[in-house]
């Protein structure tokens, strides 16, 4: 029964996924814009496979425990966030780790600061508290929450597809060409919202 590397929490996870995909949908719903806007675009979420975990494990030189697989590494259970507009982003990054039964424990802004191959991404850690013993605290399992804009999402999206599992060297013409991809659709972004919030100044002086 519990020979796998999640041993007895193996059939909870998906249970955990559940827990931190509900709680992010109703940080969304709870913040809905003044006309019903969502705060995200999508959600996604898995859990990662074993053959996944394990790879992961050997390349840490970790041991292969569902100690180590839930407590040394972090996203066992994976939730991704895709938002329409930056500000969105950060407004669900900050309510779900506001929320009560989930605690944001590591934060990595990808976005302030883009990896050198140009990936943007608003990372979080969080503890979940759930009503069946966790391998953090007792209670608690911990997942990985991703949120990003659709632009974010298309480019990580492409990268991962071109790059998966294939040798390209570092100095070769096809990162700077995803780089340069990242950079257009970053600033897209960064228009995108300029013009939300030209919209939004507008309506608020024809509503008032
Ligand atoms: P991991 O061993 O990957 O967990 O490294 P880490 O703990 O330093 O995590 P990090 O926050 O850098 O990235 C974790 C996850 O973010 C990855 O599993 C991917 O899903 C995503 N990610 C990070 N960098 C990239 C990237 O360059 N391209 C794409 N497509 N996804 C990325
Ligand atoms: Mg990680």
């Amino acid at each position: 029964m519990d020979h796998g590397i999640y041993g007895p929490y193996a059939d909870k996870l998906k249970d955990v996924l559940d827990i931190v995909i509900g709680a992010v949908k109703s940080c969304g719903d709870s913040a809905a814009g003044p006309h019903g806007e969502k705060r995200y675009e999508h959600i996604e979420g898995r859990v990662k496979t074993e053959e996944s975990m394990l790879g992961k494990l050997s390349r840490r030189c970790l041991e292969a425990t569902a100690e180590n697989a839930l407590t040394a590494v972090y996203d066992a259970v994976g939730v991704r966030v895709v938002c329409r507009f930056i500000d969105d982003v950060y407004l669900m990054a900050d309510l779900i780790s506001r929320r009560e039964g989930i605690r944001a424990v590591e934060r990595k802004d990808y976005i302030l600061r883009a990896k050198e191959n140009g990936y943007r991404s608003y990372h979080m850690i969080v503890e979940a508290d759930t009503p069946f013993p966790g391998p953090v605290g007792g209670k608690a399992f911990y997942a990985e929450v991703q949120l990003r804009t659709i632009a974010m999402d298309t480019w990580a999206a492409l990268e991962h597809e071109i790059t998966y599992k294939r040798d390209i060297s570092r100095r070769d013409l096809i990162w700077e060409e995803l780089k340069r991809c990242a950079d257009e659709l970053a600033a897209c972004d960064v228009s995108m919202q300029a013009i939300r919030d030209m919209i939004r100044e507008s309506g608020e002086r024809t509503d008032g």
